[in-house]
């Protein structure tokens, strides 16, 4: 028997059926719903590649039950950017250079972008924190960190000309 699952997704209702509610959101992302932008690392909560925002908040979508997305908002790096262009976190790791393989990007990105949400000032301490949990194999975190702060900039100058308009 399968469950129905509605949630919001990328600002969308979405509704799928599920075998079972406690299969993580990953799975369900990546699977049910091809969106293959979030990436699937250690599995365990750990590494921050799966990182996802639900209710404003960065979760590992790997250990987040399907479930219990349910009415829930859920965004995904494919749900950033729009007709005017990347989103200003997805342009400052653009700009900075701070990827290499790119793997663990989307989770930076995601984990950034509801830091910045919920707080466009974070100052040096929480942008270090935010990046720390997130496992980079390639590049070291001077690039991400650059990016990071970058992120911070185009952020404060996007939110100036949407003001202005
Ligand atoms: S894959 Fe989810 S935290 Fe590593
Ligand atoms: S850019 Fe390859 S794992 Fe971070």
């Amino acid at each position: 028997m399968s469950l129905p699952l509605r949630f919001r997704l990328n600002q969308e209702d979405v509704e799928i059926h599920v075998q079972d509610p406690t299969v993580p959101l990953l799975d369900v992302l990546r699977g049910d719903l091809g969106l293959t932008g979030t990436k699937s690392g250690c599995a365990i909560g750990y590494c921050g590649a799966c990182t996802v925002v639900v209710d404003g908040e960065a979760v590992p979508s790997c250990v987040q039950m399907a479930g219990l997305v349910e009415g829930r908002d859920v965004r995904t790096v494919e749900g950033l950017g729009g007709p005017d262009g990347l989103d200003p976190v997805q342009n400052a790791f653009v700009k900075c250079s701070g990827l290499q393989c790119g793997f663990c990007t989307p989770g930076h990105v995601m984990a950034l972008r509801a830091l910045l949400d919920e707080d466009p000032d974070p100052g040096e301490e929480r942008l270090r924190e935010t990046v720390d949990g997130n496992y980079c194999r390639c590049t070291g975190y001077v690039k991400i960190l650059d990016s990071a702060r970058e992120a911070v900039e185009l952020e404060r100058a996007a939110r100036v000309a949407r003001e202005a308009r």
